[in-house]
């Protein structure tokens, strides 16, 4: 199968040619199958987030090669979306007016605009909230609305940048279940950063573990665990446990270099 997402060698230098030049990520390198479940976990700072921003199109990387369906990435489109830690809804919009805001912009009637936020609201569990406003809604709820309004353009390619990390336990749990609900219907990779890795076995068909700054690949580890997962599986404790241990070294490595450093 050909891959959804390329990332080839890529390399990014923040404020290149200046004396504040950071080498976010170096020599990254995997590819996302289409309808593929892709974490990535890795210390802070070795440039998830600046990954996400160029497979958005927000960003351009210095050097190598982004794709999405064997074409390079020039730019944002709505085939790509995005959802962040905080959900960025319009305060001033009701919430499915927020979910079908994208709809409203490509020129869909109303009545279609209608049936797609009843629908997806249903799916994530808002299905009586969709004529509040984003600050009569819990951050768990804000949350589901985001995922709604990203799912409303039938992305190719979901990216989430830490979603759940400002919810609760029982919360992110939930989340998790509506997540996985949703992706599997829709048919959509995703790209997701998290920096909990039961979240990363709990979701992932495959996990992508970075190293320390320079973010590159430090290994890819596929879950076979069949889903629902459950946390107490020896399975999932034995893969939590490995993937500990990378991540440990790693930031062990990072600060070890910073200490270096003054
Ligand atoms: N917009 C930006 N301008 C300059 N430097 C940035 C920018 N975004 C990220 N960086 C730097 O790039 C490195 C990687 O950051 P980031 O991608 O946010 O890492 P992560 O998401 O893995 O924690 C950090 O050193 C960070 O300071
Ligand atoms: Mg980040």
């Amino acid at each position: 199968m050909k891959p959804r997402i390329t990332v080839n060698k890529v390399r990014k230098v923040w404020n290149a040619d200046t004396p504040k030049a950071t080498t976010a990520i170096d020599g990254l390198s995997f590819d996302v199958a289409p309808g593929e479940f892709v974490v990535l976990l890795g210390p802070s700072g070795c440039g998830k987030s600046s990954l996400l921003f160029m497979v958005a199109g927000l960003e351009t990387q210095t050097e190598g090669e982004l794709l999405c369906d064997g074409m390079p990435i020039t730019g944002p489109d709505t085939e790509r979306g995005m959802i962040f830690q905080e959900a960025s809804l319009f305060p001033w919009l009701t919430i499915a007016e927020n979910v079908t805001f994208g709809l409203k912009l490509r020129g869909e009637f109303p009545e279609k605009r209608d049936r797609v936020a009843q629908d997806l609201l249903m799916k994530v569990g808002l299905a009586d909230a969709g004529h509040k406003r984003p600050d009569e809604l819990s951050g768990g709820m804000r949350q589901r609305a985001a995922l709604a309004r990203a799912l409303a353009m039938q992305p190719k390619v979901l990216m989430m940048d830490e979603p759940f990390a400002a919810l609760d336990i029982q919360t992110r749990a939930k989340m998790q279940d509506h997540l996985l609900q949703i992706w599997r219907v829709s048919g959509a990779s995703v790209l997701m950063v998290t920096h909990s890795i039961e979240e990363a076995v709990a979701l992932a068909d495959r996990i992508v573990v970075w190293t320390s700054r320079p973010g590159r690949v430090k290994e890819i580890v596929s879950v076979d665990l069949p889903r629902p997962r459950k946390p107490r599986d020896p399975a999932f404790i034995e893969l939590q446990l490995r993937l500990g241990d990378l991540l440990a070294d790693e930031v062990d490595r990072a600060f070890r270099e910073m200490e270096a450093a003054v």
